[in-house]
């Protein structure tokens, strides 16, 4: 296995740092990977914000349902999907730009999350570690008012950066045949997810000491049958995304 794949396969969520701060020599090449990801069209239609200030890291982390690391991490980006930019390319060429379109808030969206993969495999690719965080979108709004985005910029999750303080170990994916079909879509067999659940309900035995032993089916059950962040759809649409 060559040394992108071996770094590829060990990647595991780090919410524990050490104080140490990254240097601004990581941090440029962290960036600079992170802006040669692809991009839909070549439009680059996202933007990261590092959060400098503790007082403002408290409170999205509040604001995040209380996730500690937030704080704790030397290093916290935050992502957003960014058409303002956009708008402002066409008004500068005097093309008239329409705002709202399901398609422009995928590509923005998309293009956020492939330049927040970059990062993290960067950082790790420098001996750092860190953990994306959905969390900001329990209060989309108030974090946009923080941050001060325009219309067309909305946060899709933070990051974590910093130097890993705990090694909580890779978290075995689903089997391949599970994600990964060929020709067509084809459901997994029962046996084969039977299998995977017992082992997820192990591996978090093991890693809680006994505290959590959920399945995989159990565990995500849990999570998505409910409704989840229903207020995105009308913060999307303040914020003049997915309209139409
Ligand atoms: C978009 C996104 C949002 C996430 N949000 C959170 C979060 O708010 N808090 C957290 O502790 N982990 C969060 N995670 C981390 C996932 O829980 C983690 O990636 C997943 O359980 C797999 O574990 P691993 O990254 O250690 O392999 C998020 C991951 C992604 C990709």
């Amino acid at each position: 296995m060559n040394e992108t794949l071996k770094l590829l396969k060990s990647h595991q969520s780090i919410r524990k740092f050490k104080e140490d701060p990254i240097p601004k020599a990581f941090i440029e090449a962290i960036i600079d990977a992170a802006q040669m990801a692809s991009t839909s069209s070549f439009l680059q239609a996202y933007s990261i914000i590092s959060i400098g200030d503790m007082a403002v890291r408290s409170e999205i982390a509040r604001l995040s349902g209380d996730q500690k690391y937030i704080v704790s991490a030397p290093t916290f980006l935050v992502f957003c999907a960014d058409l303002h930019r956009l708008s402002l390319a066409c008004k500068k060429q005097g093309v008239p730009y329409e705002s709202g379109y399901a398609e422009t808030f995928i590509v923005a969206t998309v293009d956020a999350a492939l330049a927040a993969e970059n990062t993290i495999i960067a950082a790790e690719s420098l001996g750092l570690g860190g953990v994306f965080i959905g969390g900001i979108r329990n209060n989309p709004k108030r974090i946009s008012e923080l941050l001060k985005l325009p219309d067309e910029v909305y946060p899709v999750f933070g990051m974590c950066l910093g130097f890993p303080d705990h090694a909580p170990g890779p978290k075995e994916r689903l089997p391949k045949k599970v994600v990964f079909h060929e020709e067509v879509y084809k459901d997994a067999d029962e046996s084969v997810m039977d299998a995977y659940d017992e082992r997820i309900r192990a591996y978090y035995i093991e890693r809680t000491h006994g505290k959590k032993s959920e399945s995989w089916t159990e565990s995500i059950s849990e999570k998505i049958a409910h409704e989840t962040r229903d207020h995105m759809k009308s913060f999307l649409e303040s914020k003049a995304f997915n309209r139409k």
